[in-house]
């Protein structure tokens, strides 16, 4: 139906005659002339129609905002001060000949270039209408520019894509499972993967040595910026290399993608210990184009005899932390205020800061609400280790290690944030050496990653100290983002078994969760590993997006609703019968009222 794309157009095109298909951006009616700016996938041109073709001009004159039009002309220059130096295509334009009406459109939901007037749900709600906004496309155009360079990449290195069951059983990655109940098997329910791990790891059991999915993922957890609740991987594995060999070929895959796609040539990718980057910057996920890091002071808060500083001081699951800011004495009462409210949604009951006027002039030039708890000595040596200097503040979390981490490490990135401290544009690394575990709530041992990350110790010194046990497992962060993980699996059973005994996974549950995979390390099981990439947050960060949503064609939101299908849906009683299902009497309320909403 048409012979070029609206966007494709350029001066070359000039005195030739066109077909072109695409929908009303713009209408517009100039002294008798009217002019239509079309617009598809590649981008928007200007049609002129003028009275001399009179049938044509008169349906161009009916034409309104997104109907969708097949014009022929004949593509000219603009006439002197006409030129658009902001369009693309604005050293040209067509002079119509015939219009077609393909298709006519009521008003839409919004205007498509005042989206931003309207919220998010509305835009979800009507996607279809918001994905045909320029910004959107391109993201989309990218994506699928990303997974063809992967797939390309990958091909190359002999990566065999092959696919693995959606409906299956339970993969413990640490959310809940989405299930689905089985009519065959009354009483019985899949779940949806939340990774593919368990079938990629019997794929290397069978010799395929290396594979590759580009693999949806279903997790029931809380939702964020950059998590919905499914997503996809790209997932990877491969039998007979060690991590530094997977994570060379991992970190090739992704200079090249960016030298293929933005022509970007990444910096370095330093590696860094787990506990190193936890005790820096309060986060195994640093954004390393921040400048400040979080310095620990408990020997010298210990000898303090402010409680909230002296307590966690001499705990040993307890952290004082000190994080300096050059220059940033001009933050406002009002302002640390505001950060205060912030870090307390990660649990920080307080935040102590000193601000440096006159270093020179001993306690007397510094400001600060808990001096008067810190002999002279103290402070001294403080302000020695943090190096501080005049118009510096520094900000202080006491509390349990994880709470000290996670608050200060988020205000370090809200302060490089708000202070415009972010320099340079790609901080690549990896964090390795990771804990094999950590503690619940209830002190019980649980996987830092999942239960098939191989240690870096033998059976018997995992037996002797769980918690000092590091795995060799491997993240890959960039600009603060987690952008993927993986490690070198357990391959014998006999270290998978203890594994899971620490886990508390007695033989029975094993058994009955994983037997196959227990069964298939029995069966002469390669030495294994691999890591996974989240496609959507490396899209997201590659198209300089905000949230994982905006490179998802249709997302769900923060309750994992999809407010353009309304999924999920009440089904009728009888495919609940069928499935042997009844609900619950609240479950049923709920229901009722999203009947009657509807
Ligand atoms: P992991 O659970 O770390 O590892 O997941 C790998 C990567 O997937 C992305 N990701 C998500 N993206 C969007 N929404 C979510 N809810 C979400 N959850 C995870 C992240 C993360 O780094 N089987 C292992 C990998 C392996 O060991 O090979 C796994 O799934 O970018
Ligand atoms: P208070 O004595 O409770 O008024 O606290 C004195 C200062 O210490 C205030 O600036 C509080 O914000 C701060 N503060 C209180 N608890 C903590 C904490 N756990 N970590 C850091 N600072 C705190």
């Amino acid at each position: 139906m048409r012979s070029h794309y609206c966007g494709a157009l350029t001066t070359g095109h000039i005195d030739e005659t066109v077909t072109l298909c695409g929908w009303v951006d713009r209408r517009r009616d100039h002294g008798g002339v009217i002019f239509l700016d079309l617009r598809d996938r590649e981008g928007i041109v200007q049609v002129v129609f003028d009275p001399d073709t009179e049938e044509h001009f008169k349906r161009a004159d009916k034409v309104r905002s997104e109907y969708v039009l097949q014009v022929r002309g004949r593509v000219r220059a603009r006439g002197e001060g006409t030129v658009n130096p902001d369009m693309a295509t604005g050293e040209i334009e067509l002079l119509g000949k015939e219009l077609e009406i393909l298709n006519s459109a009521e008003t839409p939901p919004f205007q498509l270039d005042e989206h931003t007037a309207v919220g998010e749900d509305v835009r979800l709600r009507f996607r279809y209408m918001d994905l045909r906004r320029h910004e959107m496309q391109q993201r989309f155009i990218q994506r699928s520019h990303i997974t063809s360079a992967v797939r390309r990449f990958l091909d190359a290195e002999g990566f065999l894509d092959i696919e693995t069951p959606i409906l299956t059983r339970a993969t413990p990655e640490g959310a809940r499972d989405y299930l689905v109940p089985s009519r065959t098997h009354p009483g019985q329910f899949f779940a949806l993967p939340q990774s593919p791990q368990l079938f990629k790891q019997l794929l290397m059991v069978s010799g395929f040595d290396r594979y590759y999915q580009i693999a949806r993922c279903f997790r029931d957890e809380d939702l964020r910026a950059d998590r919905q609740p499914e997503f996809t991987q790209i997932d990877i594995e491969t039998s007979f290399l060690n991590e530094k060999e997977i994570m060379e070929i991992s970190e090739r895959l992704i200079r090249e993608l960016f030298r293929d796609v933005l022509e970007v040539d990444l910096p370095a990718f330093p590696q860094m210990s787990y506990a190193e980057a936890m005790e820096r910057f309060g986060s195994d996920k640093p954004d390393l184009r921040i400048p400040l890091e979080l310095v620990s002071v408990d020997d010298l808060m210990a000898q303090v005899e402010f409680k909230v500083f002296h307590g966690p001081a001499v705990d040993e699951q307890g952290r004082v932390a000190a994080l300096k800011v050059t220059g940033g004495s001009s933050i406002s009462r009002k302002e640390i205020d505001d950060y205060t409210k912030y870090i307390s949604i990660y649990g920080a009951r307080g935040l102590a800061w000193i601000k440096v006027n006159d270093l020179a002039a001993g306690v007397e030039g510094l400001q600060s609400p808990i001096l008067k708890f810190m002999p002279e000595g103290i402070v001294a040596r403080l302000m020695q280790r943090l190096q501080a200097a005049d118009g510096d503040i520094i900000f202080f979390g006491a509390d349990n290690k994880s709470i000290v981490n996670e608050s200060l490490g988020a205000l370090r990135v809200r302060l490089g944030e708000d202070l415009g401290l972010v320099s340079g544009d790609w901080a690549p690394l990896w964090i390795v050496d990771f804990p094999m575990f950590e503690t619940d709530a209830n002190g019980d041992w649980t996987p830092l990653h999942h239960p098939f990350t191989a240690p870096a110790c033998s059976v018997e010194e995992l037996r002797e100290n769980p918690g000092a046990a590091l795995s060799r497992a491997y993240d890959i962060v960039l600009n603060g983002t987690e952008l993927g993980g993986g490690s070198i699996r357990i391959h014998q059973r006999e270290m998978q078994e203890t594994v899971f005994e620490l886990l508390n996974i007695d033989e029975t549950e094993a058994q009955q969760k994983f037997g196959f995979l227990l069964d298939a390390l029995k069966y002469g099981a390669p030495p294994h590993g691999g890591l996974a990439f989240g496609l959507d947050r490396l899209v997201m960060l590659m198209t300089g997006s905000h949230s994982i949503r905006d490179v998802i064609a249709f997302p769900k939101t923060q309750t994992a609703h999809c407010v353009m299908t309304d999924a999920p849906g009440v089904v009728e009683a009888g495919q609940l019968r069928e499935l042997g299902i009844r609900l619950r009497e609240s479950a049923k309320e709920h229901a009722k009222k999203k009947l009657a909403e509807e």
